[in-house]
């Protein structure tokens, strides 16, 4: 019987006092554990369970404290405490006390704890050693000089099992929940992905992410969208792009010919031609630009889609030049006597299929004497009919375009004027020899 030695004023120095006293008896011999039935002060024999069973030394000594003391049973003896001392009285939870050492291993140590070497008294890891009561699905803890056994994370106790707790009830997750042993996962709908917090959805940039698009990408809520640059059409696949083929769609986007390429289209002008605001030919002056390749003695002459060198001298015999242009039959010469005074070179060029009849050339009379007439007539070069005069006054006639002609093709006309004054009984022709060149195209 252990007499309450010391009233200690708080439970932080139960356990030293408890250690003081135990450790104070002397160690029994271990050689033949099973012959004893003797127990160490403080228990009693249990013949049932062949264990030596703590004596409840409260219950049974009267007055074990005095005063104001309470009395705390304890494994193998008692304590004495103020009545406000907190006691640790459940160091198991909800399991029953550990075995108790057989009389022949008298433990020195209070329970939870056993001697070692130096015969002080270690905590014992009641989980190792296994001396726990834990359940299968129970967490064993060890503590100083006891053992918890508690439930792991995501789990709960329902009765003495613990179970799975089922986070996805309690609506952690914004999209869809997977609950797991002990845990659970919140995923997120396609096109979307778990926020820092794992738990809420954030949009996912799937163009920022390699998104398939040929060209352009859009990212919006929970999706993208495949876009193309302007001159394509997005695929039916909604990721690719295919060129848009604008020469099919109208055959006014060029004046000549319409190109197809990757994304746009260009327009293409015949050779002569240089393109003018993206989708008209204009004929190249290559007289004016310097392209011609005539000589000296040549004159360069324009027209729809080309150029001619020609001789600056064109006169022949009996002609003679009198200028760059003009030729004289000079009056002594008898040769001239029935020929035109003068032959004058021109030309002029005229697109395809012009619709008629088209005015082309006014005749001038360049001297006008008082009171003398000037008739005009195509002398030659139009065995076709495709020109005709309408005289305009006395002094002037319009050269008329009669049938729709298609070039490449080339008339030299000779315009005559002769020009007459029947108070003076004069009468004059003069040639003007007109090179019309009707372009290939309609420009
Ligand atoms: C989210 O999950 C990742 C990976 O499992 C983890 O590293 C991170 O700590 C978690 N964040 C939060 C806020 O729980
Ligand atoms: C035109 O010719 C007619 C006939 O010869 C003549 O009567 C008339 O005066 C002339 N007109 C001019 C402007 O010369």
């Amino acid at each position: 019987m252990l007499p309450c030695a010391s009233c200690l004023p708080g439970s932080l120095l139960l356990w030293a006092l408890l250690l003081l006293l135990l450790g104070a008896a002397s160690p029994q011999d271990s050689e033949e554990p099973d012959s004893y039935t003797e127990c160490t002060d403080g228990y009693e024999w249990d013949p049932d369970s062949q264990h030596c069973r703590d004596v409840n030394e409260c219950l049974t000594i009267p007055e074990a404290c005095k005063g104001e003391m309470k009395c705390i049973n304890h494994y193998g003896g008692y304590l004495c405490l103020p009545r406000s001392a907190a006691v640790i009285n459940d160091l198991h939870g909800e399991g029953p006390p550990p075995p108790l050492p057989p009389a022949s291993h008298p433990n020195p140590c209070p329970p939870g704890y056993e001697p070692d070497e130096q015969e002080s008294c270690v905590d014992v890891d009641e989980c190792d050693q296994a001396l726990h009561d834990c359940r299968p699905s129970q967490q064993c803890h060890n503590l100083p000089g006891s053992y918890q056994c508690s439930c792991p994370d995501g789990y709960r106790k329902i009765g003495p099992e613990c179970v799975d707790i089922d986070e996805c009830r309690y609506r952690y997750c914004q999209h869809r929940c997977v609950n797991l042993p002990g845990s659970f996962r919140c995923q997120c709908e396609p096109g979307f992905q778990l926020g820092p917090n794992n738990r809420s959805c954030v949009d996912v940039n799937e163009c920022d992410m390699g998104a398939p698009c040929e060209q352009r990408c859009f990212n919006s809520y929970g999706t993208f969208l495949c876009r193309c640059h302007q001159g394509y059409e997005l695929h039916r696949d909604g990721f690719s792009c295919n060129d848009i083929d604008e020469c099919s769609y109208s055959s006014y986007l060029c004046q000549y010919r319409c190109v197809n390429e990757p994304g746009r289209f260009s327009c293409h002008c015949p050779q002569g031609y240089q393109l003018l605001a993206t989708r008209l030919c204009q004929d190249i002056d290559e007289c004016e630009s310097g392209e011609h390749q005539c000589s000296e003695t040549q004159t360069c002459v324009n027209y729809h889609g080309g150029y001619r060198c020609v001789d600056t001298n064109r006169c022949v015999e009996p002609y003679v030049q009198v200028s760059d242009n003009r030729c004289l039959c000079p009056a002594s010469n008898p040769l001239c006597r029935e020929q035109p005074s003068s032959i004058v070179h021109r030309y002029m060029s005229i697109t395809s299929e012009r619709s008629v009849p088209a005015d082309v050339f006014q005749i001038q009379a360049t001297s006008v004497y008082p009171g003398a007439y000037n008739a005009f007539q195509i002398r030659a070069g139009n065995s076709q009919g495709d020109f005709y005069i309408r005289q305009i006054n006395n002094v002037s006639a319009m050269l008329v375009l009669a049938r729709p002609v298609t070039g490449p093709r080339e008339y030299v006309l000779d315009l005559e004027m002769v020009t007459m004054n029947s108070l003076m009984s004069y009468r004059a022709s003069s040639v003007l020899r007109l090179t019309v060149f009707v372009g290939a195209y309609t420009f």
